[in-house]
């Protein structure tokens, strides 16, 4: 039997990756057999994108190019990694998918969501999630959370970051069948409570 694919979304500091490990483990220890992976990355080559994507030194990189790259090393992990896992009869907790390239590229850098999404589902064919959890909070909370200058993508801005917030909002208000919004303004044990509780009703 196909595992479930379970997919974790937010704005820079929304406790994503901290929230997607706590529940691969929870599904673990449940006894579930989990593979959690990354955005983007997670293969020999996507790990090589992802530096070209995050390099502070790639400041003229536009939306466009930044899109088909995201795009190239999630080809990557969808092939290699998720598909097989999936296949195998792992669950797949995977930190950011295709709707991360819909909401920053797609709403913020103004390649448009509805072309991101066709890409990503019509001609890509990408695998599609059963529960998509996104973590919802205003951008100046998450900033104020985090610590350090950020890489290439991080350092756009509060602007570009409440773009990306409601590129994520209208996607889930066009899949709400896919999406369960929590939020993410709250101490962790909170969010991870309303997290486990959305994936299991979900699944
Ligand atoms: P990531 O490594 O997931 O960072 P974080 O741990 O902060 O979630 O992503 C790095 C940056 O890349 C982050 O600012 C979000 C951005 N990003 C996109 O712009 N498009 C995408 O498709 C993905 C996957 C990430």
């Amino acid at each position: 039997m196909r595992g479930r694919f379970i997919v974790v979304e937010g704005i820079d500091g929304s406790g994503k990756s901290t929230l997607a490990a706590r529940l691969a483990e929870d599904l673990a220890l449940r006894g579930r057999r989990v593979l959690r992976t990354r955005e983007p990355g997670g293969t020999r080559i996507g790990e090589r994108v992802r530096g070209l994507l995050l390099n502070a030194d790639h400041s003229e990189m536009v939306p466009l190019t930044e899109f088909f790259l995201f795009m190239a090393s999630r080809a990557q992990l969808v092939e290699q990694v998720i598909r097989p896992a999936l296949r195998r009869g792992m669950d797949v907790v995977c930190d950011r998918y295709y709707y991360s390239t819909a909401a920053y590229q797609g709403a913020a850098g103004g390649v448009g969501i509805p072309g991101v999404l066709h890409i990503a589902e019509k001609v890509a064919r990408f695998e599609r999630p059963d529960v998509v959890a996104l973590l919802d909070l205003p951008p100046a909370t998450a900033r104020a959370r985090r610590s350090g200058p950020g890489d290439r993508v991080e350092r756009k801005g509060l602007v570009y970051q409440k773009r990306v917030r409601q590129g994520f909002l209208s996607i889930a208000r066009r899949e709400r069948r896919r999406f369960r919004v929590i939020d993410a303004a709250r101490p962790v044990e909170e969010v991870f409570r309303d997290l486990r509780k959305a994936v299991d009703r979900a699944l």
